[in-house]
């Protein structure tokens, strides 16, 4: 028999709404022409994917012009960094927050490896920036600053628009990894002065394999996949149309379910949080409280390895992450947990849930019910000096 699935991992990916689904294929089964052909069977296609741009455009309150559709998240953060660089072949500075996204940390160290200079920003205990310290650090020669809107790992939220202004002030171009707050926040591209923007839908219930760069009318932009002039020039390759659409049809989703982020989402979270804290000793919560993701929450368990937590959640049917990246084998701390000050067992022994519109209380209080149970076992079998988190 499947066994019944607990999921708490909603910042790695989310389910793909059965609204999406629907939406998406017919561009699989009929309308499988290329939006770029010179027939009617093209054009029509071409047609919806217009449509998923207003819709994509809306979630961000952004000019359908200004969205360029890429295959990922990861795909936009590189891109809106490349063309920063590109388009100012005099600069060669850029900066970007300690905590960011693996795919800005080491898009970063490549830059580094080639010939620029990077400065992350180091981030308080509490996962906030000191806005000072980015300030003295824009210099003449600097091309883009690049802080994210939310973590992914503590759901930390950063002041984007007091960030952008302090850009505009020194004319420096400022870009936003918005992957998780998408959905979760109200986001209005017109109102804040960010340049540029990412976005990956598969946060949003679509489909993995989407993902959108908002790009500030009169921001120069230079491609990063070159090719045909798809996206008006901006990204080539041919459109992945039921992707796009399955954008367009989460991105309405998202605009209707966003209250309910803020308001059962994070009740939910709540109590998640407030259960574990209180009935498991030696809990502390890794981050500050607000200003938050109302979504997740990330707790550092004493004298245990996340490891061992996620394993035997597992065998329960609960999907959690530790938010530690997994290199042959060895599962590195968490750079965001580091950078925060937390030493390494304390990364070590931490556990990241991330709850979503499909997750109900009855599965909040099954991860209530065992996680005690778990960390005790756990526990009873840890060498002492390794029980120890402050080493
Ligand atoms: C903050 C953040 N940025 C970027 C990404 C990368 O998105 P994608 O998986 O679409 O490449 C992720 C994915 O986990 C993320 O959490």
């Amino acid at each position: 028999m499947k066994q019944q699935v607990y999921y708490f991992d909603n910042n790695a990916t989310t389910r793909v709404a059965p609204e999406v689904i629907d939406a998406m294929v017919p561009f699989l089964k009929e309308y499988w022409g290329n939006p770029s052909s010179a027939y009617q069977f093209g054009h029509q296609v071409a047609a919806h994917v217009d449509e998923a741009r207003q819709k994509a455009a809306a979630l961000i309150n952004a000019d359908p012009r200004e969205i360029v559709f890429t295959s990922c998240g990861t795909e936009s953060n590189n891109s809106a960094i490349h063309s920063a660089l590109v388009t100012h072949p005099g600069k060669k500075h850029v900066i970007m927050s300690a905590v960011e996204h693996s795919s800005n940390i080491k898009f970063g160290d490549f830059l580094q490896h080639h010939g620029y200079e990077v400065t992350y920003l180091p981030v308080e205990s509490d996962g906030s920036l000191d806005l000072h310290v980015l300030e003295k650090s824009i210099r003449p020669d600097t091309a883009i600053v690049s802080i994210m809107w939310a973590n992914n790992e503590t759901g930390a939220i950063f002041p984007i628009e007091e960030i952008a202004a302090i850009c505009r002030s020194k004319a420096t171009l400022f870009h936003t990894d918005a992957v998780q707050a998408c959905g979760k926040l109200k986001m209005d591209a017109q109102e804040t002065a960010v340049d540029l923007l990412s976005l990956s839908a598969h946060k949003l219930h679509a489909p993995k394999g989407i993902g959108l760069l908002y790009v500030k009318r009169r921001v120069k932009y230079h491609p990063y996949v070159i090719g045909g002039s798809q996206e008006r020039g901006r990204r080539g390759g041919t459109e992945n149309v039921a992707n796009i659409v399955a954008f367009g049809r989460a991105a309405e989703l998202a605009m209707a379910s966003i209250d309910d982020e803020k308001t059962r989402v994070r009740a939910l979270r709540d109590k998640l949080e407030n259960g574990i804290l209180r009935n498991i000793p030696g809990t502390v919560r890794n981050g500050g409280k607000e200003p938050r993701l109302p979504n997740t929450t990330n707790i550092a368990f004493d004298g245990v390895e996340a490891e061992g937590i996620l394993l035997l959640l597992d065998q329960a049917g609960v999907c959690a992450s530790s938010g530690s990246a997994c290199t042959s084998g060895s599962l590195d701390p968490s750079h965001v947990l580091l950078a925060m000050g937390c030493s390494a067992a304390r990364a070590r022994g931490s556990v990241r849930f991330s709850l979503g519109i499909y997750n109900t209380e009855a599965e909040v209080d099954y991860v209530l019910k065992h996680l005690p149970g778990i960390v005790e076992k756990l526990r009873a079998n840890v060498p002492v000096e390794a029980a120890n988190p402050q080493t």
